[in-house]
C-alpha cells in the first residue's frame, strides 16, 4: 500500500496565515535577532560569490561548530530544505519510513510527497514522551529505509539520551536503514547539550539550523551532517532544486556564526526567564496537565477538559493570543506553547491564556462538567 501523495502542508498554511497575534506563543523559535545587533559592515557583504558546493568559510564554521569534517556538511536553505533533501536522498517511492508521533508535520508530509509509506512509532505522554526502542524494533521491516525523530523533541522538548539513540542506530544498521535526527532545538540545552547524534555512527543523518535557538530564521542558514558519500549525493540532488544559495546570506551567516556565544546568551536569558514563568503558571493550573522539561523552546500541555479548538478560538478572538493547536501534531487535546518570545510578551500571553482557560472553565461548569476531570 502506498500513501496518498501529499502536495501541501496544513500546518505551514496555518502557521503562515493564522498563527499571528499580538501575544504570539505559537512560534517555536526565539524572537528575531536583529541585523543591527550583528557587527556587519557593508563591505563584508557581496552579491555574487564563487559558491558551487558550499561556501568554504561557512562550511568550515558549520563543521567546527558540529565537530565534524567539512566533507560531512551540506549547507541548506534552512533545516526545512535539509529535512527535505535528507528524506529525498534516502527514500524511494514505496520505501517505508518510520517517524515518531507526535512530530513536526513537515517531516511527515514531505515523506508522503516523495511516495514513501509512512509508519509511526509513539512517544507517549504517559512515558514522558520518551522513545520505546522495542516499539521501533517491532515496526522495522525489510522495506524500512529511514527512522526519523527530533531531539529536542518538537512539540515537547523531551531529550533523547545517547543510549537510546545508539540503540536506534543499531536497529537501523541491521535493517540497512538510516536514522534522521532533527537537532534544530538541541542547542537550547546550552552547556548541557549532548554531542550531535551524528557522532554515533555512519547511519545517522542530522539536520540543524540557526533558525530557532538563535532567532535567525531569515538567514536560512541550515545544514545536514551526513557521511561523505551521502553528503556528496545530497549536494548533487540539491542541484535539481536550489542551484546556489544567496551569497550575501552566506556571508551574513559566517558573521552570525562568529557571534554565536553572544546570541546564545540572549537566548538563555529569554528562555530561563520564560521557563520560570511557565513552570509557575503550570503549577497553578489544574485544567492543564503537562510533562514539563526545564530546557527547550516549547511545551506541550494537555487540556484536561473541553475542546482545544474552542480554547484557541477564544484565546485568539478575545485575548489576541495564539498557541499551536495540538491537532497539527496529531494530538488534539494538547496545545504547544512557545517560550522564545520577548519576556514581557510571554508573561502577558500566558496570563491571557489563563484568562481564556478561566472562561472555558466557566462555560464547562455551566454545563455541569468539571474542568479538572479528563473528559471532553
Ligand atoms: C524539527 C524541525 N525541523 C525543521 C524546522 C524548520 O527549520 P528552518 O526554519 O531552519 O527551515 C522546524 C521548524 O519548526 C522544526 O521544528
Amino acid at each position: 500500500m502506498t500513501t496518498a501523495r501529499v502536495m501541501s502542508s496544513e500546518y505551514m498554511w496555518w502557521a503562515k496565515s493564522s498563527s499571528h497575534s499580538t501575544y504570539n506563543l505559537a512560534n517555536s523559535g526565539l524572537a528575531g535577532y536583529s541585523l543591527a545587533d550583528l557587527p556587519v559592515k557593508i563591505e563584508d557583504l557581496e552579491i555574487n560569490g564563487t559558491t558551487f558546493y558550499g561556501y568554504e568559510p561557512l562550511q568550515k564554521a558549520i563543521a567546527e561548530k558540529s565537530g565534524v569534517s567539512t566533507d560531512c556538511v551540506v549547507a541548506t536553505n534552512g533545516a526545512s530544505m535539509g529535512n527535505f533533501l535528507a528524506l529525498a536522498a534516502t527514500l524511494d517511492p514505496g520505501d517505508e519510513v518510520l517517524i515518531e508521533h507526535p512530530t513536526y508535520e513537515l517531516l511527515v508530509s514531505p515523506a508522503q510527497y516523495l511516495g514513501a509509506e509512512v509508519k509511526r512509532f509513539h512517544r507517549r505522554f504517559e512515558n514522558s514522551f520518551s522513545i520505546d526502542v522495542s516499539e521501533i524494533q517491532k515496526a522495522v521491516t525489510a522495506r524500512t529505509r529511514l527512522i526519523v525523530l527530533t531531539n529536542l523533541h518538537n512539540p515537547t522538548s523531551a531529550l533523547v539520551d545517547e543510549e537510546t539513540l545508539a540503540a536506534i542506530g543499531e536497529i537501523a544498521r541491521h535493517a540497512g536503514a538510516r536514522v534522521l535526527v532533527g537537532e534544530i532545538y538541541l542547542d537550547a540545552m546550552f552547556e548541557e547539550a549532548p554531542r550531535s547524534a551524528f557522532h554515533l555512527g555512519p547511519e545517522f543523518i542530522v539536520t540543524n539550523s540557526l533558525t530557532k535557538v538563535y532567532g535567525l530564521s531569515g538567514l536560512r542558514c541550515g545544514w545536514i551532517l551526513a557521511e561523505p558519500e551521502l553528503a556528496q549525493r545530497i549536494w548533487r540532488l540539491n542541484d535539481l532544486m536550489a542551484n546556489i544559495p544567496p551569497h550575501a546570506a552566506e556571508r551574513l551567516s559566517c558573521i552570525a556564526m562568529a557571534q554565536l556565544g553572544t546570541i546564545r546568551e540572549r537566548a538563555r536569558n529569554i528562555l530561563d526567564t520564560n521557563h520560570n514563568v511557565l513552570s509557575t503558571f503550570l503549577s497553578h493550573r489544574d485544567d492543564l496537565e503537562a510533562v514539563y522539561f526545564p530546557r527547550g523552546t516549547v511545551c506541550f500541555p494537555r487540556l484536561r477538559s473541553g475542546r482545544v479548538e474552542a480554547l484557541c478560538a477564544l484565546l485568539r478572538e478575545k485575548y489576541d493570543t495564539t498557541v499551536v493547536p495540538g491537532e497539527f501534531f496529531g494530538m488534539k487535546d494538547h496545545i504547544r506553547i512557545g517560550l522564545g518570545c520577548e519576556i514581557d510578551v510571554f508573561a502577558e500571553g500566558l496570563s491571557r491564556l489563563g484568562l481564556a482557560l478561566d472562561d472555558l472553565r466557566g462555560k464547562l461548569e455551566e454545563r455541569g462538567i468539571d474542568a479538572k476531570s479528563t473528559v471532553v
